[in-house]
Parts: structure tokens; C-alpha cells; sequence
């Protein structure tokens, strides 16, 4: 849920382009999450007060948790967090996390938040990253179009084979 809510942000900035990458060591006891879009980026006004919760650029509600709730987790689990950001560059959030820790939320069904970040937003790429140990696994939504040529990732088949692809590429990163 944290990852979807920072990937919404970077949609929400107008991004045309997110990376996200996930790296599990765990030889060192490592989670780390670094999410990167090219959306409107943040000043540094804006940047020193992204993680009060009851800041927010949003007019519907007063409080914005996105990012505090994600930095107060990876804290708890003996991580850290930083932001980077520009105004018209984009914005890299990064947190870290011991794998192990008991407070560490499980990384959950990513493909269900890939899928809707890549069928919800059509004319956003996303690049995705995941290092366990050794092993890693790549996903590019940029190299899937050219492959399609007009066809639409949401077309029902090529819907399909994404869920397929991601489901066993990922379970093949955690398999013995
Ligand atoms: N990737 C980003 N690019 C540009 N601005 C951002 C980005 N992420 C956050 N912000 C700014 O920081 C504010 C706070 O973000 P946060 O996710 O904590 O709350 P929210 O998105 O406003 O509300 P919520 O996440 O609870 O729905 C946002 O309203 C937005 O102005
Ligand atoms: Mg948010």
C-alpha cells in the first residue's frame, strides 16, 4: 500500500516516467525501495514540509499520509528515508528497512499494483526493478510498447500475458 501510494503521487505530479526498484539483501538484512518520477517535482518549501501530515497540496481533505506513513515505517524498522526533488525535474524517494524486522508490512501482491498503475495510466511508462540477492528481474513498459506497436496494453490478451509474465517472473526471484 505504501509503494502504491508514493507511485500515485508521482502520477498525481504528472509524471510521464516512473521507476521503481526493490532490492532485498539478504545477506545484510536489507530492504531497500527507491521510487523515481519525472513528474513536476516539489520546491524547497514544499520539500521541508512533505513529511507533516497535515500538509498537502490536495483541496478534497486536509491531511496527506502518503509520505509520512512511509517514512515513520521504514524508521521503525531500523531504516531510513530521504526525498530528493526539483521543480520541473521530478522527485526520488528512497527507504530502506531490515528485511527481517517484525513491523516490516510484507511487500504484498505486486503485480496487482503494477498492473494498475500500468493499466489505469496508459500513456505512463513504468520501469521496474527487483534484486533478491542475485537474482533480479526487469520490467519495462516502454519496451513492451514498441513491441505492440498499435496495440494497446490494455488489449484482453496482452492483459493476460502481463499478469502471466510479472506473476512468474517474480515467483521465480523468490523460488529455491
Ligand atoms: N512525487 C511527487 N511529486 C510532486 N509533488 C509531490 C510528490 N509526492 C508528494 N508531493 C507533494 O507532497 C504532498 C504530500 O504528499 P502525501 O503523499 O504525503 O499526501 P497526499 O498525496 O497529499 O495525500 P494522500 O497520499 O494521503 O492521498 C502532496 O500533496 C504533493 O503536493
Ligand atoms: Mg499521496
Amino acid at each position: 500500500m505504501h509503494i502504491l501510494d508514493i507511485l500515485q503521487n508521482g502520477l498525481e505530479a504528472g509524471a510521464s516516467r516512473i521507476e521503481l526498484a526493490l532490492e532485498e539483501d539478504l545477506s545484510k538484512d536489507l530492504l531497500r525501495i527507491t521510487i523515481t518520477d519525472n513528474g513536476k517535482g516539489m520546491d524547497k518549501v514544499t520539500l521541508d514540509r512533505v513529511r507533516d501530515p497535515f500538509f498537502t497540496t490536495r483541496t478534497t481533505r486536509r491531511v496527506g499520509l502518503g509520505i509520512p506513513l512511509f517514512a515513520a515505517t521504514a524508521e521503525r524498522c531500523n531504516g531510513s528515508f530521504t526525498i530528493e526533488s526539483a521543480p520541473g525535474e521530478g522527485t526520488t524517494i528512497a527507504a530502506t528497512f531490515q528485511h527481517s524486522h517484525i513491523d516490516r508490512p510484507p511487500i504484498g501482491d505486486m503485480v496487482t499494483t503494477l498492473l494498475s498503475v500500468i493499466l489505469g495510466q496508459e500513456h505512463v511508462d513504468l520501469h521496474y526493478h527487483h534484486k533478491v540477492n542475485e537474482r533480479d528481474f526487469e520490467f519495462n513498459t516502454e519496451e513492451v510498447r514498441a513491441r505492440l506497436g498499435e496495440v494497446p496494453l490494455s488489449h484482453p490478451v496482452v492483459r493476460k500475458w502481463l499478469r502471466e509474465y510479472l506473476q512468474e517472473g517474480l515467483s521465480a526471484l523468490h523460488s529455491s
